[in-house]
């Protein structure tokens, strides 16, 4: 199981500490939530916070780019430290031209679908991807309530995935917690990320053992 912090919920005047104290406490990547205030009704943070911290922690970076048609920012994510991006289909016209790059630029590639999307709209580009994300609640802000349809897809994902032989990882972002972490698992999810469930309690390590 792979536990994915999101930052997002992180003190940002302490950001290079909430990061060396996720690492510490057993956190496998760190989750890095770009809002453009554009396909998303919030304004996060950009490359070079990105740049800043990847230094900190040999932790895999998760990038999940809520931005609309982010194509000519994909190469500066990748050189800031970027290990995987992931973009939107509901952002994009051409899915398959963002493929492309990152397959160009050698760094893993996620799909996402937000809560309105099916995942049939997916199922074309799944032989293409390393990921794909399950958004569970409408992208913008942490701290939202999870939408229990979010697991029904999750199913769907994992059984495409063994009827077409494929191997892409499954990921769920949004209102994902202790309550409902067990349930998620059993689904078919092989990536959590947690904001506020983590970076909102007292003790990292303790709630990362018990949503892995
Ligand atoms: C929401 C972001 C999430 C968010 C998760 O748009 O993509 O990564 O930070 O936060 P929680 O876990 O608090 O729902
Ligand atoms: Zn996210």
């Amino acid at each position: 199981m792979i536990i994915a912090p999101s930052i997002l919920s992180a003190d940002f005047s302490r950001l290079g500490e909430e990061i060396q104290a996720l690492e510490k406490a057993g956190a496998d990547w760190i989750h890095f939530d770009v809002m453009d205030g554009q396909f998303v009704p919030n304004i996060s943070f950009g490359s070079k916070i990105l740049e800043d911290i990847k230094s900190l922690t040999p932790l895999p970076f998760d990038v999940h780019l809520m931005v609309k048609e982010p194509y000519d920012y994909i190469e500066d994510f990748v050189k800031k430290g970027a290990d995987l991006i992931t973009i939107h289909i509901e952002a994009v016209s051409d899915p398959n031209r963002y493929l492309n790059k990152c397959q160009e630029l050698g760094v893993k590639v996620g799909l996402s679908i937000s809560p309105d999307t099916p995942v049939s709209e997916l199922e074309s580009y799944l032989d293409r991807v390393d990921l794909v994300l399950v958004m569970s609640v409408h992208p913008g802000f942490g701290g939202q309530k999870f939408i229990p349809s979010s697991m029904e897809k999750i199913e769907q994902l994992k059984k495409l995935r063994e009827e077409k032989a494929l191997s892409f990882l499954i990921e769920v972002d949004g209102g994902v917690g202790l309550k409902n972490s067990k349930e998620l698992i059993a689904a078919g999810a092989d990536v959590l990320v947690a904001g506020s469930a983590i970076l909102g309690s007292s003790d990292y390590q303790k709630t990362i053992e018990a949503l892995r």
